[in-house]
């Protein structure tokens, strides 16, 4: 309906070969984009509408009622979701099912005051998107969204065999069991405990006496580069995703002008 028209103006008044020319690579291109558009619409994996919503895609899951009271009582759910909109770093989290938290020894969430139940869900946040090929690359601890990743403090340590990967706080082990979510730029990943930091569930602290250890330093800065490592990754996946989207529209154009 589109091409009629033009196709009357061009037999009613013919232009200079130099005006047809440009006129021709006009159509074309609006074809062309016309025909972009229709295409991306009928995609089957539509892109969630609105900005990512971690209670959305942990309540689809199921059994995460637990996890889900406390990311809305203590209001780390907002964050995540409001970071993970202002972030091109990416986050991962590490959700522990309902079952995980009834096998905690009775009373421990009741032991915890508010800032220490934040401090809990944000020891399961990584700042960066992490898959689960890339556990095998960074150094330990991972730096969490609690903070500190020192000994005594928040370490959370990765042991990766081929595509199995555990976790350890210095408290406890879990294992990944299992991808929830992934888009590139979250990655939510089911655990099989509840994973307590050091901080919260260590040793009290005279136990815990500062022992001057070579480790320590090292450590801090291996946590720095861990995010740098995720970084880059993710860029280089996002220029693929670029790259591909250019091949994809040439293709397009060069088919609609045949
Ligand atoms: C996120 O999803 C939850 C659960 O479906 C819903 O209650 C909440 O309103 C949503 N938040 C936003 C900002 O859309
Ligand atoms: C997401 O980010 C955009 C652009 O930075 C901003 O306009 C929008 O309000 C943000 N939405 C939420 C839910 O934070
Ligand atoms: C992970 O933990 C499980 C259960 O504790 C154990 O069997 C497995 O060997 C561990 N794997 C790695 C890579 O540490
Ligand atoms: C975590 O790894 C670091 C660096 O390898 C190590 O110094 C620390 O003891 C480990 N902590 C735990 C709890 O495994």
């Amino acid at each position: 309906m589109v091409i009629l028209p033009i196709f009357y103006l061009i037999k009613a008044r013919p232009p200079p070969p130099a005006k047809m020319k440009q006129l021709l690579f006009y159509c074309t291109l609006f074809v062309a984009i016309l025909h972009c558009t229709k295409t991306s619409a009928q995609s089957p994996a539509p892109a969630p509408a609105g900005p990512t919503n971690i209670s959305a895609i942990l309540e689809k899951a199921g059994q995460y009622n637990t996890l889900l009271k406390l990311l809305s009582s203590t209001q780390v759910g907002d964050q995540i979701n409001t970071q993970l909109n202002n972030s091109n770093q990416g986050m991962t989290l590490f959700a522990p099912p309902d079952n995980a938290f009834s096998n905690l020894k009775s009373g421990t969430l009741n032991s915890l005051n508010d800032q220490e139940k934040v401090a809990l869900l944000q020891f399961h946040v990584l700042p960066t998107f992490l898959s689960i090929s890339q556990f095998q690359t960074v150094s330990n601890p991972l730096r969490t969204q609690a903070g500190d990743a020192s000994n005594g403090e928040f370490p959370l340590n990765v042991t990766t065999s081929g595509n199995q990967v555990n976790l350890t706080t210095g408290v406890d082990d879990a294992v990944v069991a299992n991808t929830i979510y992934t888009d590139g730029q979250l990655a939510v990943y089911q655990v099989d405990k509840v994973l307590l930091p050091l901080n919260l569930f260590g040793p009290p602290a005279p136990a815990a006496a500062p022992k001057p250890e070579k480790g320590s330093a090292p450590s801090s800065s291996d946590a720095k580069d861990s995010p740098a490592k995720a970084s880059s990754d993710s860029s280089d996946a996002m220029s693929l995703i670029r790259i591909n989207a250019w091949a994809i529209l040439a293709v397009l154009i060069v088919a609609c002008s045949l």
